[in-house]
């Protein structure tokens, strides 16, 4: 299906692996242009080549979304670069492994504040954009309440973060910027958490597939693809939603 998303500029976060590479495959396959940001730059250097070889163009800059400055600086300069904005989807997590009140202010920072952060920053070059959409990336852990403890602050986080992706929406949307969220369930690919998961605990991860009412994890390109979709003027009349990417996981009625 086309998603009318053919010269549309977009800026993702986090898109060297994992969920966020494949969101940033799914725009370019539909003919976007992609400014995309991580830690590592080895990861940024292949998404760029395998765009070139593609004859797409990803621009991939190396820095830490925790560094408000350097942020603020390459939101700047990706905006430039693209010649505007229409898309953004706001990618970025870290698992923690530290406890405690380090943990809460480790969470907030990287799954609330870097957002609220990026969608400050958005929102004025998204309304100059064309069919603007606002993306972010949260978890059915926003939902859950059975979370080990570990989690409870991500979860804590995730939960917030639709809340603040409702509020945006309702207050952009006369302007014509939507905002939706999406909420993956488990989600496997080599290297990512669930694959550390099948090694270290598999009985948790046999039990994350079977609590799917499709039997199994999902696909990160299964994630790319419903953000893509949400991203594109295809969902022209959707915006505040939440759209789970779980395999039937969460058992409500969503709605
Ligand atoms: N995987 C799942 O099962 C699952 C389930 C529910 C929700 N989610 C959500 O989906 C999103 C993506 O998850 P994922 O599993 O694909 O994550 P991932 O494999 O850890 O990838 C995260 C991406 O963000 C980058 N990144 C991480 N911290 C960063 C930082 N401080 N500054 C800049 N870039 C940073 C990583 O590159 P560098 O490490 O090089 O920086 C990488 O490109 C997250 O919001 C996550 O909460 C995932």
């Amino acid at each position: 299906m086309d998603l009318n998303l053919k010269g549309k500029r977009a800026l993702v976060t986090g898109g060297s692996r994992g969920i966020g590479r494949e969101i940033v495959r799914a725009l370019l396959a539909e003919g976007c242009t992609v400014a995309t940001c991580a830690r590592g730059a080895d990861g940024l250097a292949a998404i760029e080549a395998e765009a070139a070889a593609m004859g797409g163009e990803v621009h991939g800059a190396a820095l830490d979304v925790r560094d408000k400055s350097a942020f603020e600086a390459w939101f700047a300069a990706a905006v430039e670069q693209l010649g505007g904005l229409d898309i953004v989807v706001s990618n970025v997590s870290t698992r923690v492994t530290i406890t405690g009140e380090e943990m809460w202010r480790e969470t907030f920072e990287t799954d609330l504040l870097q957002h609220v952060r990026l969608a400050e920053l958005a929102v004025p070059a998204l309304l100059k954009g064309e069919s603007p959409a606002l993306v972010f990336i949260s978890s059915i852990a926003g939902v859950l309440t059975n979370l080990p403890p570990g989690e409870e602050a991500y979860g804590t986080m995730k939960a917030a973060l639709v809340n603040y992706a409702g509020q945006l929406s309702a207050r952009f949307g006369g302007k014509g910027l939507r905002v939706n969220t999406v909420s993956p369930g488990p989600i496997y690919f080599e290297g990512g958490v669930w694959d550390q998961i099948r090694t270290h605990q598999p009985a948790l991860f046999e039990s994350a597939a079977r609590l799917s009412v499709l039997g199994r994890h999902g696909t990160a390109r299964e994630v790319g693809d419903a953000v893509a979709f949400l991203a594109s003027p295809l969902a022209g009349y959707i915006t505040g939603a939440n759209l789970r990417v779980d395999g039937g996981m969460v058992k409500t009625a969503n709605f």
